[in-house]
């Protein structure tokens, strides 16, 4: 059987900072490095977003691509652009925003927000084009 995806990708700047406030200075200083300093510092973050879903035969598209953008832009962009990722709900109790975990929050966004015919595949996350994390269903 084939299976047919779609990917979007969205960017945007973002800031963030690793600390535990559980660990001492030199505790974060040793784990974290540089990503420890104060006040945080930011990325350009690329995040690909793949569905997979039935072609509809009429249209020939898995999703309205206008109805995916506005989820994307409502649970992703709008929250996350230009903004210190330790300040959203998922990091404010002290999740550190790495990468990966970045790529889980933005999952757990999505997974229950897309139309009911599309299944969400791969949630990437790219900080640069050295690094990247992604979650996928297993
Ligand atoms: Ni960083």
């Amino acid at each position: 059987m084939i299976r047919t995806s779609l990917t979007r990708a969205i960017e945007f700047p973002a800031g963030h900072r690793y600390e535990r406030t559980d660990w001492t200075e030199s505790e974060n200083e040793a784990r974290f490095g540089r990503c420890y300093r104060p006040p945080g510092h930011g990325h350009n973050y690329r995040v690909e977003v793949t569905v997979c879903g039935e072609p509809n035969p009429e249209t020939g598209m898995i999703v309205d691509l206008g109805e995916l953008d506005g989820i994307l832009q409502r649970e992703v962009v709008e929250p996350m652009d230009h903004a210190f990722l330790n300040e959203l709900p998922e990091f404010a109790g002290g999740l550190i925003p790495t990468t990966e975990n970045l790529s889980h929050v933005i999952w757990n966004r999505l997974e229950h927000r897309l139309p009911g015919n599309i299944v969400l595949v791969t949630v990437r996350v790219r900080e640069d084009r050295n690094l990247w994390a992604e979650c996928t269903k297993s």
